[in-house]
């Protein structure tokens, strides 16, 4: 495959998110809740997962329809066995005119002191961990696995001390259970070269119970933080970002690089859907247009009925060129019937089976 692939409203595709497990050791509630997932809930057998080679040969499909920037989530990404080989296998792709790519990964960090180094030594190029609170307690009803704050610190830590910075943390806000963490979070890590990145809580899936009244808008965000430290707007560093950039002032009242930024991801009160360039690849090999999708294309069939290279590229460049997903745009002009019938429907893919 070559020359530029657009979809139907004139998007190319530029970012791969790979979803390698969809287990997870925490159960946020706005991910995954434990009344959902609990024992009885059945988690993908490991013969349907794709393998790192299947991922892999992928991946190289997508790069030479235009992907740049490979994101590997879950569920819990750490938690697939020997993540570090599937790491070194995508560090060796190239793009077209022999660059290496953006090759990343979100984690919960729960198991990063013990793996950032051979992260860093596989490949991996930075990182983003999910962080929503400071306080030990909230953390702990966030997560409702009792995982301890200290060890996601210690995590981060590790993260920027084994080279995997300049790091980016995502905090989900949600209304009633965290919002008052964004100003210590802004404090804590104001002084460091860390992203620190409030996310609106999203309507994803169907098992979350979302509700209007729980999302902060983004605007009301950063008015809490502006209540305390000023922040200079940044411009966007790339097209179709999700999150918009703040930065902070130095004492000369200047943008300081080197206090960080903050960012805030406004999927719910301010779409970014126009330039969206991701594409997802589910952990048993189904290509979804959109985190909103109810339906994914089976690639694990094709791979694994022996197709050829060419009609691989060609199913893929079929698969994206059509597409008109724009979510987030039309969720707003979408009555709150109409958008929870279609949750309570069980259509909807979840957060935990397709990555952030
Ligand atoms: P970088 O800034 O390059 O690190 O990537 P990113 O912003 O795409 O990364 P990340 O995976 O950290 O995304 C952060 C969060 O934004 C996710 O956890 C989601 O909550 C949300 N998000 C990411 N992509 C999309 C998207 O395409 N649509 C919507 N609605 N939300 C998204
Ligand atoms: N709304 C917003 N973000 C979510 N994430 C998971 N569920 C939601 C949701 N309902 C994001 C978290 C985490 C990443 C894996 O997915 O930010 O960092
Ligand atoms: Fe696990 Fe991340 Fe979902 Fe929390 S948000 S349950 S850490 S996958
Ligand atoms: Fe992209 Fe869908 Fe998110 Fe819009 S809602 S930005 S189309 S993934």
């Amino acid at each position: 495959p070559s020359g530029e692939l657009l979809d139907a409203l004139g998007r190319p595709l530029r970012d791969l998110r790979i979803s390698v497990t969809d287990r997870c050791n925490f159960r946020c509630s706005y991910c995954m809740p434990r009344e959902v997932f609990d024992n009885q809930h059945r988690f993908l057998p490991h013969a349907d997962l794709l393998s790192f080679e299947e991922i892999t040969r992928l991946a190289r499909i997508f790069v030479a329809h235009g992907v740049r920037k490979l994101r590997l989530t879950g569920g819990e990404p750490l938690l697939r066995k020997n993540i570090e080989s599937l790491i070194e296998q995508l560090a060796q792709l190239r793009t077209p005119d022999g660059q290496p790519l953006d090759l990343t990964l979100t984690t919960n960090a729960s198991l990063l002191q013990r793996k950032a180094r051979s992260l860093k030594a596989a490949g991996l190029k930075r990182i983003t961990i999910s962080l929503d609170a400071l306080d030990d307690a909230v953390f702990k009803r966030m997560n409702d696995a009792d995982f301890p704050v200290a060890d996601v610190l210690a995590g981060i830590d590790a993260a920027e001390a084994a080279g995997l910075g300049p790091i980016k943390i995502n905090t989900v806000v949600k209304r009633g259970s965290n919002e008052h963490q964004i100003v210590p979070l802004v404090r804590h890590f104001r002084g460091r070269p860390v992203a620190l990145r409030f996310i609106e809580y999203m309507d994803v899936g169907c098992s979350n119970g979302w509700r209007m009244d729980e999302v902060l808008p983004s605007a009301a965000a950063r008015q809490l933080i502006e209540a305390e430290l000023p922040l200079l707007p940044l411009p966007a560093s790339a097209t179709g970002e999700t999150a918009e950039r703040w930065g902070h002032a130095g004492p000369d009242g200047r943008h300081d690089p080197a206090l960080g930024e903050v960012g805030f991801i406004s999927s719910v009160t301010q779409a970014f859907c126009r330039d969206c360039n991701r594409a997802r690849l589910s952990t048993e090999g189904k290509v979804y247009l959109c985190l909103f999708a109810t339906q994914g294309y089976d690639l694990r069939a094709l791979l694994r009925g022996g197709v050829s290279e060419a009609d691989l590229a060609a199913a893929i460049a079929a698969i994206w060129q059509p597409r008109s997903e724009r979510y987030s745009e039309l969720r707003a002009s979408l009555a709150a019937q109409a958008r929870s019938a279609d949750a309570k429907s069980g259509q909807r893919i979840e957060m935990s089976y397709i990555g952030g």
